[in-house]
């Protein structure tokens, strides 16, 4: 069954079940931020929750790993630049979404 989301403001036809970084490679995307360290892209590494180099920003919840979090329709994914860790903010601002993801990592290169 196919489900919408939106990605960057453009509508995208997904697969349900699809996880978001499996929507994003499936358009062509291989990479969707960039590390605030070391400015090098970053998309899909471990593809199972560990490196933290996927995050992005969905419905307004910032530092969803994409590999982990299922798209369902009518989500909003953007991109974001770098993790909270980064930014100076707590790591409560950084919870985690509702697949139970939790962004843990003090020590990621964003
Ligand atoms: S690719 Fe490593 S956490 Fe998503």
């Amino acid at each position: 069954m196919s489900i919408r989301i939106e990605v960057d403001g453009q509508p995208v036809e997904a697969e349900e079940g699809q996880t978001i970084a499996g929507v994003l490679l499936s358009q062509g995307r291989v990479s969707w931020r960039r590390s605030a360290k070391t400015g090098k892209a970053r998309g899909i590494f471990c593809g199972i929750g560990v490196c933290f180099d996927c995050l992005v920003v969905v419905n307004g919840l910032r530092d969803v790993r994409a590999c982990q979090r299922r798209a369902a329709d009518g989500d909003r994914v953007d991109f974001q630049e770098a993790a909270a860790g980064d930014r100076g903010e707590s790591q409560e601002a950084a919870a985690g979404d509702q697949s139970g993801n939790r962004f843990q990592g003090s020590d990621v290169d964003a």
